[in-house]
């Protein structure tokens, strides 16, 4: 096991800058999981860390070690990618013991390791088969299995559970969560999805062109986003953030008299250009409350979802109670003052 260090790390393609100055730390044993848009940069982080990549700038450390200049093979990390390709003519038991057999490991050796990977992964009844015999969630387990014989200090994934349909994704999040808890070692993980990212993570880096927007628990970043990026990108339906003025008596939405509330008065100037975040759940029905007029309903059972506007900015509220109102109808809602976020309009950065 061991710690990661990535420090102000640079990655240049010629001209085009796409890792500009990237800083997280990776304590020994920790789960972290890089977040971020298509082509912000996550799997170029990766595959530096891996060693696939040359690093333009600053320093990436594994345990004590500066491992810039030093060779995949010397790093003793495991990557896990989103197409696992495995060998189509070797079993599954071939495919897990292949890289020590490579690596010149005795049968005495590799033969516990296998089997203990085949445990860990519930993969024994399956050794026998070859890969176009097993389902897609036992492919993934197989490409897991062969990470695991290597007992890596260090394990990489780089998407592994994108080719998977969406019951089997959840299912492998939970195999791999629980993976994680019994051998501990130190995993990063890359994924654009931000539920994996929230229910797998210790830790989530959130990247953006290149760049970290913030670092922090799951709940933190869901809590109290540091900008108006990561408000936005963290949370599913995402956060509501509507255009308007910081005044005294609270938030004047631009395009419309109406005034939300926020509860710890900042010390902006009033009149502020500014954006107030509010997510689905923190819109409750109120009878006091101001009236928006429903576009769609969307019940999924536990709670339903209603998508309106304020002031021509587009809104969703969901609740928990059912809604009878159907499209055209209007019902009053309020904003929880202690759940609003505010964020400044020019420098996108959290006010309050
Ligand atoms: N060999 C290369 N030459 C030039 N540009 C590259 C090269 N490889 C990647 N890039 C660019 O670097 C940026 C980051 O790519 P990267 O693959 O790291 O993104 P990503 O965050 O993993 O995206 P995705 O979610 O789509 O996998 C992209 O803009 C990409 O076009
Ligand atoms: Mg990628």
């Amino acid at each position: 096991m061991s710690s990661v260090s990535i420090r102000k790390v640079q990655k240049d393609y010629g001209a085009v800058s796409v890792i500009r100055g990237v800083d997280v730390e990776i304590d020994d044993g920790e789960f972290v999981i890089l977040v971020g848009p298509s082509g912000c940069g996550k799997s170029t982080l990766l595959r530096m860390i891996a060693g696939l990549e040359d690093i333009s700038g600053g320093e990436i450390r594994i345990g004590e070690r500066v491992v810039n200049d030093l060779e995949p093979k010397a790093r003793d990390i495991a990557m896990v990618f989103q197409s696992y390709a495995l060998y189509p003519h070797m079993t599954v038991e071939q495919n897990m013991a292949f890289s020590l057999k490579m690596s010149g490991a005795k049968k005495s050796e590799i033969d516990p390791k296998v089997a203990r990977a085949a445990k860990i992964l519930s993969l024994e009844p399956l050794l026998g088969r070859l890969p176009k015999e097993l389902s897609g969630g036992q492919r993934q387990r197989v490409a897991m299995g062969r990470a695991i014989v290597r007992d890596p200090k260090v394990f990489l994934f780089d998407e592994p559970l994108s080719n998977l349909d969406a019951k089997l994704r959840v299912q492998m999040r939970t195999e791999i969560k629980a993976l994680h808890q019994r051998l501990g070692t130190t995993i990063v993980y890359v994924t654009h999805d931000q539920v994996e990212a929230m229910t797998m993570a210790d830790k989530i880096v959130v990247l953006h062109d290149g760049v970290v927007e913030q670092v922090g628990a799951p709940l933190d970043l869901y809590d109290r986003p540091a900008n108006l990026f990561v408000a936005g990108f963290i949370g599913s339906p995402a956060m509501n953030l509507i255009k308007g003025k910081v005044e005294r008596e609270g938030f004047v939405v631009d395009g419309s008299g109406l005034t939300l509330p926020f509860s710890n008065a900042p010390t902006a100037t009033p009149g502020l250009p500014a954006v107030y975040g509010i997510r689905p759940e923190h819109f409750m029905l109120d009878d006091a409350g101001f009236p928006i007029t429903v576009e769609v309903v969307e019940p999924t059972g536990s709670e339903t979802q209603v998508m309106a506007q304020i002031g021509g900015q587009p809104i969703t509220a969901v609740f928990r109670e059912r809604i009878t109102a159907g499209p055209g109808e209007t019902i009053r809602i309020a904003a929880q003052r202690e759940h609003a976020h505010l964020f400044d309009a020019a420098t996108e950065q959290r006010i309050n």
